[in-house]
């Protein structure tokens, strides 16, 4: 692992840019603002090294407008629905971010703060552990929340990432990895082939919130039980695509246990590569880019224009908290809040 200065933040604290190979020559470039991943570079089918994340060349661009690109979010990943929930008789208001809801932590989530690095060298490969503080409060949440997100590379080409966090009060926490994949490294996502395993999606109203209900997948667009282009059904006269803008839901992942669950595959057919996405989260958000719409610039210079990139984030339902018939995101002192995904980067 090596840590280079990567700027300063706005609060004006020291940014750090860490950067991790492997045997390979695989490497991930992360940084202390947002715990982002600025870059991920993997081999094709040729063994040629590319870029298959969105994100900015510099801190500067993740400061002045980003989509969570690449950033851990937190405290609670995805909807709160009008940022509101009762915990323990006490009702909680958060800030209002997208549209009457609360969105990815806040105005400052995760994803705008800066973390703590160390290096975590593993059996299993080089790693780097974040570790923040949130303080009782921050962005209306409740409770002092001590969390770290570890990414671990590894020779086989995976990327562990695993959260951990503790609270003095109980209080909601979801956290996820918003990585923007592009397989390619370039034009849209519309052909990559993806499977998912799930039977069913948390289907949401017209503002993103869930109904409370779950759908089965099949007969639908959502259906990904077998592989599929992005793009065949990703505008088709269906209820839940008109509110996504295209895909932008949760899928519940069929799993037998609450260990590691293979929750995707997804494949250029390009570039041969493949990704493979296991994660110990009920569900994975499957979210298609549906709102880049070709005002950011990215990295060298190129525009995102819509779906160029696809986030497959492993969280726990949105709006958890206002729905307890679902799995529960409460998290009580003296608990320790513990979450594994794995992606898996190979070849076909
Ligand atoms: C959400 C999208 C949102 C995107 C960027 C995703 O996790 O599901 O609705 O636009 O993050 O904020």
């Amino acid at each position: 692992m090596t840590r280079t200065p990567f700027g300063t933040a706005p609060g004006g604290q020291g940014v750090e840019l860490i950067t991790l190979t492997n045997a390979h020559g695989v490497e991930l470039r992360a940084m202390t603002y947002g715990a982002i991943i600025i870059s991920l570079k993997v081999p094709d089918r040729t063994g040629k090294l590319g870029d298959v994340v969105l994100g900015y060349d510099s801190l500067a661009g993740y400061v002045k407008s980003s989509p969570y690109f690449g950033a851990v979010v937190g405290r609670y990943a995805n909807r709160i629905a009008k940022g509101e929930f009762t915990l323990d008789g006490t009702a909680y208001s958060l800030a209002i971010n997208n549209g009457p809801n609360a969105l990815h932590g806040g105005l400052k989530g995760f994803d705008k703060v800066v973390w703590q690095a160390e290096s975590l060298p593993s059996p299993d490969g080089t790693g780097v552990r974040f570790h923040y503080v949130s303080t009782d409060g921050e962005e209306g949440y409740p409770g002092t929340l001590d969390a770290t997100v570890t990414y671990t590379l590894t020779d086989s080409n995976e990327v562990r990432i695993s959260y951990e966090a503790t609270t003095d009060k109980p209080t909601p926490v979801n956290l996820t990895q918003h990585s923007y994949f592009n397989l390619a490294g370039r034009g849209d996502v519309l052909e990559h082939i993806l499977q998912i395993n799930a039977d069913r999606i948390v289907p949401v109203d017209s503002t993103l919130i869930p109904t409370g209900q779950l759908m089965p997948v099949k007969g639908t667009p959502f259906d990904f039980t077998t592989p599929h282009a992005v793009g065949e059904r990703i505008d088709a006269a269906d209820q839940q695509i008109t509110f996504g803008k295209g895909y932008d839901h949760t899928f519940v992942l069929t799993r037998a246990d609450t260990g590691l669950v293979l929750a995707a595959v997804l494949k250029d057919p390009t570039s041969g590569r493949v990704l493979e996405v296991r994660t110990t989260e009920p569900g994975v958000q499957f979210y298609t880019g549906n709102f880049l719409d070709g005002t950011l610039t990215g990295k060298g210079g190129v525009v995102y224009q819509r779906r160029t990139g696809l986030c497959l984030e492993a969280h726990h339902f949105p709006d958890s908290p206002n729905q307890p018939q679902f799995p529960n995101t409460i998290l009580r002192p003296g608990e320790t809040y513990r979450s594994r995904t794995v992606w898996k980067f190979g070849v076909e």
